[in-house]
């Protein structure tokens, strides 16, 4: 017997992770072979055509779950009745802009929208931006949003970590599946803090297990400016990665995370880990009963402070700048 139908949004829908993200959500990836699916697609007027190409080819794809696609340029249309969300669309920093500017661009995006799923979507709904600066923006729409949990806004910090696990994974020439305990720390920046003191590889304490000092020095770099590296080599930032992540995170959410493991999650913070209260920064987080739980109770070395701090103070300082701009209502 099928299950209820969901109704998934997804902004951005002509761009590059729309694309690699939407077949996936269809054949149904997410939530399984038996949840019927409504697509709701939002894009500006400029992404419109690219969208509608990107709906002709899921109708050619026939896939058996999905019920509907439509597309709007009004998000208060596309988040109607939606009980799941992926912000991706948002504003690129361009030559010459000031992160002021790219702040403010990206709050008339998240600011509006962040409403229009107050408004509109279904009490159970989930949201996960990906759009940058993303722990930002999805601040700017959770307070935009004052009906909606806080908890239901998270940024994903899963494709770092998912980074992680595989450049761990490669330096220790062990298969993925045997590397868990890796966290993710602050904000989706080259500031986050990819952090190995918990990470178990083959069942042996990661910093066992590889060069301590790889482990502390080119091994952060790496993962926190993996998204570079791949702008760089592909001359545009990871589609497919970011995708696939944004849906292991959300699918995590839902179904829940695997026993005795971890995952990393930018979710509002409770104040734990000495990370300011409700600011969306990366924690260690499970899913239980839908709902992601911090994990506890981890220790914290001075390195790891000093990194958690500094990465904190960015996401501080951009919660600031868009504070002064008034995109966040007191
Ligand atoms: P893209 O340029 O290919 O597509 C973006 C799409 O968003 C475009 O079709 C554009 O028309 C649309 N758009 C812009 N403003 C919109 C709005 N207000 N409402 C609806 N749609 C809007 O970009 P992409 O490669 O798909 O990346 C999208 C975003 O994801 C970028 O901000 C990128 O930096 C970010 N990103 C984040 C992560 C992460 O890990 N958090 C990883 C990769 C990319
Ligand atoms: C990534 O991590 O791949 C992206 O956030 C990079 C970017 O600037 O879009």
């Amino acid at each position: 017997m099928s299950a209820q139908a969901v109704t998934i949004a997804l902004s951005g829908a002509g761009g590059q992770i729309g694309y690699a993200a939407l077949f996936r959500l269809a054949s149904g990836d997410l939530l399984g072979p038996k949840t019927p699916i409504h697509l709701r697609l939002l894009e500006i007027p400029q992404g419109v055509s690219a969208a509608e190409g990107t709906a002709l080819e899921l109708t050619d794809c026939a896939f058996p779950l999905l019920q509907s696609v439509t597309i709007d340029t009004d998000p208060n249309v596309v988040f109607e009745g939606a009980n799941i969300a992926f912000l991706v669309g948002a504003r690129p920093r361009t030559a010459g802009m000031e992160r002021s500017d790219l702040l403010s661009a990206n709050g008339g995006i998240f600011g509006p929208q962040g409403r229009a799923l107050n408004d509109h979507a279904a009490d159970d709904i989930r949201v996960i931006v990906v759009g940058n600066p993303a722990n930002t923006n999805a601040l700017i729409a959770q307070r935009n949003a004052p009906d909606v949990p806080a908890e239901r806004f998270t940024a994903l910090t899963r494709l770092d970590h998912n980074r992680a696990v595989g450049i761990l994974a490669a330096e220790a020439d062990v298969p993925v599946d045997s590397v868990s305990g890796i966290t993710i720390w602050g904000n989706h920046s080259i500031t986050q803090y990819p952090d190995l003191s918990h990470a178990i590889v083959a069942g042996s304490p990661a910093l066992d297990m590889v060069d301590p000092r790889w482990a502390r020095g080119a091994y952060i770099e790496r993962v926190a400016k993996r998204g570079g590296e791949i702008i760089e080599a592909r001359g545009s930032s990871s589609a497919a990665s970011a995708a696939n992540a944004a849906i292991d995170h959300m699918r995590d959410w839902v179904t829940g995370t695997r026993p005795h493991e971890w995952t990393s999650v930018a979710l509002p913070s409770d104040g734990s880990y000495g990370v300011p209260n409700g600011l969306i920064s990366s924690f260690p987080a499970r899913s239980v009963n839908g709902q992601w739980e911090i994990v506890q109770g981890l220790t914290i070395d001075q390195f790891s402070r000093e990194r958690i701090d500094a990465s904190v103070t960015e996401l501080l300082d951009e919660r600031e700048a868009v504070n002064a701009l008034g995109l966040i209502p007191s």
